[in-house]
């Protein structure tokens, strides 16, 4: 008979204890241990000597065959994958309600050249899912399709309907909603997610088919509950955006088989996610009177150049505390410019509303936008617009030092084909470049001083 034990867990990081607990020793926070039952199968198998099932081999003895991977049809899926999925690979697809995940994988289902394809949604119905493939572009198209509906919710019925219908590829969505027989609790518990995910970590390793779980990811950005479960899959995307524009950016926050620099970028029209696989001057507004406080940052999102228009408002506070307000920068990071330009350029910043702004909703993690950053908001400050024709690639240190950025020849010949009269950068990336190549002009600055005496006065 199966034994049952109970364990209490803590639902924001996973944290595993034996007895109930206030305040969780793991992640420091109150009240977040729920008591769940865990039915231990038949107790743990000790090893008898001499029966090991496995040797150590040296590395250049250990082959494999060339893991065969899956194109997706989406080329910006793929290119984030690192070139397809991989066989018995378990996938994590996050992102918050309504961002498009949903979308992404029914349409990435309807594009796979194998067959069939098992889509399981415990959030939808099998008529939900159909209205939506309806809606989609590539849902409309003749013959039969290999791609299989089902609202399932229990594991253990899923198994049972792989176990009919042997697919190639398994979308489960979302398993926050799923749960397992095994345990005991409701879904979404960090226990049952942990279970699950488990549950079908151990499917694709064993018969080599691909799962691709989606998840959802709270506000302040981390996955619900379980940390758990980026340690058992192979690779997390995260698909994000501004719910309020159409441009969707996929990242992959760990991936087992390929890197994890790469980005896709998707806007979403009524026909579903179109792809962008041109997205230079995708964020770029068409101005061209000179408005205050917006710059161009030339950033890079893996192997692209991506230029992306900064936009700042300063104003005077009106009420006590100035306000800081940052959309797709972090806003630590704003913080940290905003005190290097009040004691580097002698402007009283402490007075002020600050607002940045990424424009079309985009989040840039690539250092070199500190400088187009600065300026947006030195712009703003003294009311002296900066020409569009300028390009801006460089980060900035806290002793207001212009540094140098990586592959800076790249972004200068990005902002030379896109017309751009002049780039600024640092000095110190100065001497890697050969500006005989280029047209534009190119302005290294040492310091934010010096790079505010140039572009505002
Ligand atoms: P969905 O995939 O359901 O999001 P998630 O699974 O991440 O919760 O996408 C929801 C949004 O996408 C919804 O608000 C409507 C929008 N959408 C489109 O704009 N065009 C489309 O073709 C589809 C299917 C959805
Ligand atoms: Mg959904």
């Amino acid at each position: 008979m199966a034994k049952t034990k109970t364990y209490f867990f803590c639902q924001e990081c996973g944290y595993q204890s034996s007895s109930w607990l206030g305040r969780c020793p793991e992640c420091g926070r109150f009240g977040t241990f729920v008591e769940e039952v865990v039915k231990a199968e038949s107790g743990k198998r000790s090893v008898e000597s001499g029966k090991l099932q496995s040797t150590p081999k040296r590395i250049d003895e250990v082959t494999y065959d060339e893991r065969r991977r899956l194109a997706t049809g989406i080329g910006e899926l793929d290119r984030v994958l690192g070139g397809g999925i991989v066989a018995g690979s378990l996938l994590l697809l996050g992102g918050e309600p309504g961002i498009g995940k949903s979308t992404l994988l029914l349409q990435m289902a309807l594009s796979l050249s194998v067959e069939p394809v098992l889509y399981v949604s415990a959030e939808e119905s099998e008529e939900q899912i159909k209205m939506r493939a309806d809606r989609l572009e590539n849902g409309k198209r003749e013959g039969e399709s290999g791609l299989y509906v089902v609202s399932e919710t229990v594991t253990g019925r899923i198994f049972e309907h792989i176990e009919a219908l042997k697919p190639r590829l398994v979308i489960v969505d979302s398993i926050q909603t799923v749960t397992s027989e095994a345990l005991e609790g409701a879904a979404g518990s960090v226990g049952q997610i942990r279970q699950c995910t488990s549950e079908f970590q151990h499917y694709a390793k064993s018969t080599g088919v691909p799962v691709m779980l989606i998840g959802h990811i709270t506000k302040d950005g981390t996955l619900a509950g379980p940390k758990v479960m980026e340690h058992i899959v192979d690779a997390v995307l995260q698909f994000e955006g501004d719910r309020s524009y159409g441009y969707r950016m996929l990242r992959a926050g760990k991936n087992r088989f390929g890197s994890t620099t790469e980005i896709g970028l998707f806007d979403m029209t009524s026909g579903g996610l179109r792809e962008v696989a041109v997205p230079t001057q995708f964020f770029l507004s068409s101005r061209s009177e000179m408005v205050t406080g917006a710059t161009v940052a030339a950033t890079l999102e893996g192997s692209r150049p991506l230029f992306v228009e900064v936009q700042s408002l300063v104003s005077s506070a009106v009420y006590g505390t100035p306000q800081r307000v940052a959309n797709g920068f972090d806003l630590r990071r704003l913080s940290m410019l905003l005190a290097v330009l009040e004691k580097r350029c002698g402007f009283k910043l402490a007075a002020k509303d600050v607002f940045l702004n990424i424009a079309g909703g985009l989040r840039v993690t690539d250092p070199a936008i500190d400088l187009a950053v600065a300026c947006a908001v030195l712009s703003s400050n003294v009311d002296i617009p900066l020409s569009p024709h300028i390009a801006l690639a460089a980060e900035l240190g806290l002793g207001g030092e212009v540094r140098p950025v990586t592959r800076v020849e790249q972004r200068i010949a990005e902002a030379d084909r896109l017309g751009f009269d002049t780039i600024v950068i640092s000095r110190y990336n100065e001497r890697e470049v050969d500006a005989s190549r280029y047209g534009i002009r190119i302005r290294p600055v040492a310091m934010i001083d010096e790079a505010m005496r140039l572009l505002f006065s």
